[in-house]
């Protein structure tokens, strides 16, 4: 199993409220057919308390409130996705944060397809490994980094 070898990097994923109901299964569809694994998975409703704390980083800032009202609207679909290099490789299928630029640069990224707006823009994920692991952690609590997914995504 060639596979074993690689050097597999974590990322924490997230399926935004506003992408739940009609994208969900297709956006899980293409995490597995990119060629990721995906080694946790719960679908959670945030409270506020929890989306600041997840959007800490943007406290403050003119979308704050707005993106913590989204973030605890309803469910959100929580994933630690392993691949080599996964971090970078969620945010290029992501694309861009603003769907309208990513329908210019990034057609078939999953906010240029699936976004409505900067803030109504489906998915989440982790801009660097540090806050990957910090996010996987405060999502997840402790989990066991050396387990490994099986082929098929499940645990
Ligand atoms: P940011 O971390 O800049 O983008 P990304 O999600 O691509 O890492 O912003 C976090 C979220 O805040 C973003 O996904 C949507 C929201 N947001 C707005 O609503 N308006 C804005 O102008 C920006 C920059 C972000």
């Amino acid at each position: 199993e060639i596979d074993f070898f690689f050097p597999h990097q974590r990322t924490l994923a997230v399926i935004k409220p506003d992408a739940m109901e009609d994208h969900k299964e297709k956006i899980l569809e293409e995490i597995h057919s990119s060629g990721f694994s995906v080694s946790q998975l719960k679908e959670t409703v945030l409270s506020k308390e929890m989306a600041e704390e997840f959007y800490k980083e943007h406290r403050g800032k003119p979308f704050f409130e707005q993106l913590v009202e989204l973030m605890c609207r309803g469910p959100c679909m929580m994933l630690v996705l392993t691949k080599e290099n996964a971090v970078e490789e969620w945010r290029a299928m992501m694309g861009p944060t603003d769907p309208a630029q990513a329908k210019v640069s990034s057609p078939k990224s999953l906010r240029a397809r699936f976004a409505s707006d900067i803030l109504h823009n489906s998915v989440h994920g982790a801009s660097d490994e540090q806050h990957a692991d910090e996010k996987i952690h405060f999502i997840f609590g402790e989990i066991d980094t050396d387990e490994k997914p099986n082929h098929d995504g499940t645990v």
